[in-house]
């Protein structure tokens, strides 16, 4: 395994392949269940994207699927962020606590565009903090930053994923629970938006892509 290499494979299976302890950080955005659309509460799971005809790409993968490996790779005090929506809070909280990782906050990204949703619309994404407790409690490196953040995620034609997230947030959670030179696992790069952040905050990232199409993208965004 090199660092700085996106490889164009499944996660699961190329996590297999990595040696215990061999990251300092984790950021995750799975593919998740989301809702239907039209207010009308339907649920649809894993990827759609526009310019394969709205078709699914993927299923949603169950975050028992990879929690224990996060929790394997992960150095004793390490920090894991997880993407989440409501309807995937549950499975991946119950699992990560199974495995080994201790919820440390949650952090609300308030996305600012409403969607319409027959109980309340909806603006806000979570993003769940846990830490590898066989370690000491090691804390964020800026204690002063609340955990409701406001972002851009792009849109419209500065968009190139379906569910591209944003630098900004990015750099927040390498900056917060990383220092140069370590290693970040990014199993699903999406854009490559993390691996491009981690590489410009001078840190190393390990990362893995299904899609060929997305993988090609996110290569071309980090070099
Ligand atoms: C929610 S998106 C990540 C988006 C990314 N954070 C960004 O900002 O561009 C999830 C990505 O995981 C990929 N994916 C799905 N299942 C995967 C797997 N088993 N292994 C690796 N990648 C996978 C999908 O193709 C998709 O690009």
């Amino acid at each position: 395994m090199k660092l700085n290499e996106i490889y164009n494979m499944d996660c699961l299976e190329g996590m297999k392949e990595l040696p215990d302890s061999v990251c300092s950080l984790i950021i995750a955005d799975p593919p998740y269940k989301i809702e239907g659309g039209g207010g009308a509460g339907k649920m649809r799971s894993g990827i759609f994207h526009r310019n394969k005809g709205g078709r699914q790409l993927f299923s949603y993968l169950k975050a028992e699927q990879y929690m224990g490996e996060f929790k394997r790779l992960l150095k004793p005090s390490g920090h894991v962020y997880v993407y989440s929506n409501d309807k995937n809070l549950l499975d991946i909280l119950y699992n990560a606590e199974k495995s080994g990782l201790k919820l440390m906050n949650v952090l609300v990204v308030n996305k600012g565009n409403k969607v319409i949703y027959g109980w309340y619309m909806k603006q806000i994404e979570f993003i769940c903090l846990f830490r590898n407790t066989e370690g000491h409690a090691k804390q964020v490196n800026n204690n002063s930053i609340s955990n409701l953040i406001d972002v851009k995620f792009p849109r419209g034609k500065n968009r190139t994923h379906p569910s591209e997230k944003g630098e900004d947030i990015t750099e927040i959670m390498v900056n917060q629970s990383s220092i140069e030179g370590e290693t970040i696992l990014i199993p699903f790069a999406g854009s490559g938006v993390e691996c491009l952040i981690v590489k410009r905050l001078n840190r190393n990232f390990i990362s893995y892509e299904l899609d060929k199409d997305f993988y090609e993208l996110a290569i071309k965004r980090i070099n």
